[in-house]
């Protein structure tokens, strides 16, 4: 059964900030939270984590990982575990964003794996897909991103432990959108593969939320579209202002 979609706006941080810059930023976002009318979450690069879920503290805002490894703990020098974000603090952990996909070669079943890690672990998996502009170019837009999502959305995924986000790599720090037209239609497609899959209750009430050049200026028409569940922000979610003035106009 649909129940209403509530409205996810979430900040990727990526490799930015330092401990202090990481501080205050999620202080202004919490001290403005209250207001947003919507769900709010920061994903900050791993060393800052600590920080800014202590800086979080009693505040309605949620902290994600940028990425976990498929297994609990190991030899994996470098990567850290789904169960070591939850530990921190985190409820989400974003996977799959194309950087990761592009400077790390991940596939779509190694996604898939990391998932299934956040699942296990208990956390909301942020699940990216996205065309780049030379496969949207040869109209290949909804052949990619319905492969990648049926690759990387585990089997027994469910609405609640799972967010898909919508994130055309050529939109990704460029200033550029796809129309509204086309993020609805996408979205849509999305929406229809997963229900094939993994049935309608899943298509209903899984979140889709779409990223690349969000801003305050174009998230009241972005985030109004019927199957358009929130955003996923990177360069405006480094401003505490610009970010919550996204989730003010998303709500
Ligand atoms: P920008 O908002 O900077 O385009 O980044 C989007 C993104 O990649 C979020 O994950």
């Amino acid at each position: 059964m649909a129940t209403p979609r509530v409205m996810l706006i979430a900040g990727n941080w990526k490799m930015n900030g330092l401990v202090d810059d990481g501080r205050t930023l999620a202080q202004a976002v919490a001290a403005g939270a209250s207001e947003a009318g919507c769900e709010l979450l920061v994903c900050p690069p791993a060393g800052l984590l600590s920080t800014v879920a202590a800086a979080l503290s009693g505040s309605a805002v949620a902290l994600g990982g940028q990425d976990c490894h498929p297994e609990v703990s190991g030899a994996h020098t470098g990567d850290i575990s789904a169960e070591m974000l939850s530990d921190i603090g985190c409820g989400f952990v974003i996977v799959g964003h194309s950087e990761r996909r592009a400077d790390h070669g991940e596939s779509d079943d190694l996604v898939r794996a990391k998932a299934e890690a956040a699942h296990r672990a208990g956390l909301t998996a942020v699940i990216c897909v996205g065309e780049t502009e030379a496969e949207r170019d040869a109209g290949q837009a909804d052949a990619v991103v319905g492969k990648q999502v049926l690759g990387s959305v585990p089997e027994n995924a469910t609405a609640a432990n799972t967010v898909i986000a919508y994130e055309p790599v050529w939109a990704i720090g460029t200033g550029r959108t796809p129309t509204p037209e086309d993020v609805q239609a996408i979205h849509s497609h999305m929406r229809n593969v997963v229900s094939e899959r993994h049935g309608g209750e899943f298509g209903a009430n899984v979140r889709l939320l779409y990223g690349g050049s969000v801003k305050p200026g174009n998230a009241t028409e972005l985030m109004g579209l019927e199957d358009v569940d929130g955003a996923l922000v990177g360069g405006a979610s480094l401003v505490a202002e610009d970010f919550l003035a996204i989730a003010a106009n998303s709500g």
